[in-house]
């Protein structure tokens, strides 16, 4: 048949960043593969039919950078609002403003703490715990941020977020538990950050709208690949493990459930995110999307809004793989897939599924740019070997 120059394997931003760069400055003709039924990968959006808000399809996606190549590069395709992103958290018929701040602290021992009674205070507290000998997560928590911010603000939460009571997690998940001591409740503090003005799918259609670019969507690799395999030069970013048949055993995951409801009020929570910290509450956080975009106001049905139960649970067969679970079995047998990786002629491997590691947006899209630069532009342009 008719064969590509360059096969992709997977529509998310890192498959579309390859193919984007290899079909514009290459000339080649690069055919995608998905076998979902649209482009984008987990940053696909679209909009609620009734109410004609943007709902991110894989859980709220927020856009930011410090990485200036990355910021050129994605501007070509899109346009970006300014949004800022706060996050804020419920617990026991309270709402607080996260990530934890002075305003958080005030509020929750009922008192005005200068920056400095503050850091006092939680010194003082976590004191209880030496961070070099806890045991589990809950000493490692405690002894950075004290007992009551731990047991208010990271004990349920974490709890839901694992399925497992944080005395039985290790303590090498977290290393570290920012608390500010200033009133500065902004959730990144990236150079840039915005969301895309005509939403997720448009950016990600752009990157796709090139005579050289063909998308095959519904289409599972695994089910051709023989016609493509040793023939031509493949990129593959879907899952390592799944690649290679799950020879060396499953990688594991945690997915995320996400339970989409219109409800006929104007505006549910004032804000776009709200955490669950209450242990009881069975959810993780509420997604009002409407409030990713003010300045859509005059777009969205009035007295309507989409709201988006975020559940955590551990990927089953059959589930989407959202975040590495990177324990000490899943790092062995990465390294035996990397292996495999290596020695398989012709494929690279690329992306959040493709190297089992969380990549934000930019952090995907700045590592296609620089598998293109170092490894498919010296092969395509210059004859080096592709390994
Ligand atoms: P993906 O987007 O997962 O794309 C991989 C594609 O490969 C998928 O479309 C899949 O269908 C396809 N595929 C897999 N196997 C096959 C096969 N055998 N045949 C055909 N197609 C296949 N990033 C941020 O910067 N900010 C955020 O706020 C943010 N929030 C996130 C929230 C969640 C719940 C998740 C999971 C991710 C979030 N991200 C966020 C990360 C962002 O989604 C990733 O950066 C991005 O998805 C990585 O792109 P990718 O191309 O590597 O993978
Ligand atoms: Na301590």
């Amino acid at each position: 048949p008719n064969l590509p120059d360059l096969l992709v394997v997977g529509s998310g931003f890192f498959g579309l960043t390859i193919a984007e760069r290899c079909a514009s400055e290459l000339g080649l003709k690069v055919l995608v593969l998905d076998r979902r039924h649209h482009l984008g990968g987990n940053a696909y959006s679209e909009k609620e039919p009734t109410t004609g808000i943007e709902v991110h399809k894989y859980g709220a996606h927020l856009f930011h950078t410090s990485n200036q190549k990355v910021w050129d590069y994605v501007t070509r395709f899109t346009t970006f609002t300014s949004y800022q992103h706060r996050v804020f958290g419920k617990y026991q018929g309270q709402i607080y403003s996260l990530p934890m701040n002075l305003g958080l602290i005030n509020q929750f021992f009922g008192k005005a703490h200068t920056p400095e009674e503050a850091r006092d205070l939680i010194a003082e507290q976590a004191s209880e715990f030496d961070t070099d000998g806890a045991e589990n997560l809950e000493e490692k928590a405690i002894s950075l941020i004290g007992r009551p911010l731990y047991e208010a603000f990271i004990k349920g939460y974490t709890a839901k977020q694992w399925q497992t009571d944080p005395t039985e997690l290790s303590p090498d998940i977290i290393t570290r538990l920012p608390v500010r001591y200033t009133y500065d409740n902004r959730y990144f503090n990236d150079t840039y950050e915005g969301l895309p003005t005509d939403g997720y799918t448009a950016w990600l259609t752009r990157m796709a709208d090139h005579p050289n670019i063909e998308v095959r969507l519904e289409t599972d690799f695994f089910d051709v690949r023989e016609e493509y395999v040793g023939k031509v030069p493949i990129v593959y970013t879907g899952p390592v493990d799944e690649y290679f048949d799950n020879r060396e055993g499953r990688l594991s995951w945690r997915t995320v459930d996400l339970e989409e409801s219109v409800v006929d009020v104007d505006d549910f929570q004032g804000t776009s995110v709200v955490n669950a910290n209450d242990e009881d509450v069975p959810y993780t956080r509420i997604l009002e999307f409407k409030h990713f975009h003010p300045e859509r106001v005059k777009t969205h049905l009035p007295g309507k809004t989409v709201i988006v139960h975020e559940y955590s649970r551990f990927a089953e067969e059959g589930d989407e793989p959202y975040y590495p679970i990177n324990t000490a079995e899943d790092r062995e047998k990465l390294l035996k897939y990397r292996e495999l990786a290596k020695r398989e002629p012709m494929v690279l491997f690329g992306g959040r599924l493709g190297t089992y590691k969380y990549l934000d947006m930019h952090m995907a899209i700045g590592s296609a740019l620089s598998m293109y630069e170092n490894k498919l532009k010296p092969h395509f342009a210059a004859g080096a070997e592709l390994t």
